[in-house]
């Protein structure tokens, strides 16, 4: 059921990304959080930007053709299966995502070419083993060959690293070798004193439903596996090389993202 009456995080990024995909509530808790941190609509853009980026490096230079993107988010541009199949027709992708808000609009994301194959699953990434059980999952994906695990400015909403870690590993652990992980994680290492003060008092009255990290903390979700370049670093400086126009700072972006490979 679609509540119109409760912050949904999918809604609330579709607003910041100028989509007409939201309610009243959303847009009210967007406007808070952009008046304590300006820029988040840059952020929302740069994020979605590296989800472009990475996904077309791993089908065209990685060679990659299955991906498992869990916190789906609304359709917008540049699904991850518009971008995958650009540069390989032959790519596979399963959706995942919690709301059903995104349920109700999946049919945009089940425009696959006819020699890829997509899929939309509505399931929690704190069931990880429920995700990977999954008949339509298993249908579409083979489990054999390489996936791409796509935690996109979804683990931030994760309570506890512990449990963070724990859902990274459950979901790696059922990956072959040679697959990856795209991850990006909203940070406040680069807040100041009084943007941290005033983000606490905002979740001490329950109008924060997320959990930024530390670079470590991001770094410590990813452990064991091969970075590529640039390593991990905030999303607008990930293989960036080709954007054109003014770049934002690190601090307006406040995202790390990192892509890795399962040796
Ligand atoms: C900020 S949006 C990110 C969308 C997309 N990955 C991107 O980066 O453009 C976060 C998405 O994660 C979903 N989400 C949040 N918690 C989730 C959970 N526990 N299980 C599945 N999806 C979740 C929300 O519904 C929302 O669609």
């Amino acid at each position: 059921m679609v509540d119109e009456t409760r912050v949904h995080s999918a809604r609330r990024y579709n607003y910041w990304l100028g989509g007409k995909d939201n309610f009243a509530v959303d847009r009210e808790s967007g406007d808070q959080i952009a008046a304590v941190f300006p820029t988040i609509r840059t952020t929302a853009r740069e994020n979605r930007g590296f989800l472009r980026r990475a996904v077309t490096h791993l089908t065209t230079e990685g060679g990659q053709r299955q991906f498992l993107d869990i916190g789906t988010g609304l359709p917008t541009a540049d699904n991850t299966h518009q971008v995958a199949q650009r540069n390989a027709p032959d790519a596979r992708v399963v959706y995942v995502d919690n709301d059903p808000m995104v349920l109700a609009h999946a049919r945009a994301l089940l425009t696959s070419t006819r020699e890829g194959r997509t899929a939309y699953l509505e399931a929690d990434l704190r069931e990880p083993g429920k995700i990977l059980a999954d008949p339509t999952v298993r249908d579409v994906l083979d489990f054999d060959r390489p996936v791409t695990l796509m935690l996109i400015a979804v683990l931030h909403f994760i309570d506890g690293t512990d449990q963070a870690r724990r859902i990274v590993r459950t979901l790696l652990d059922e990956l072959p070798s040679g697959s990856h992980i795209v991850l990006s994680h909203g940070t406040s290492d680069y807040a100041d004193a009084e943007t941290h003060a005033r983000f606490a008092t905002m979740a001490a009255r329950g109008k924060l439903d997320a959990w930024p990290r530390t670079r470590d903390e991001v770094r410590s979700l990813v452990d064991g596996l091969e970075l590529l370049e640039p390593g991990l670093v905030p999303v607008s400086e990930w293989r960036a090389e080709g954007e054109t126009g003014p770049r934002p700072t690190p601090a307006e972006v406040a995202v790390y993202g990192v892509v890795a490979r399962k040796p």
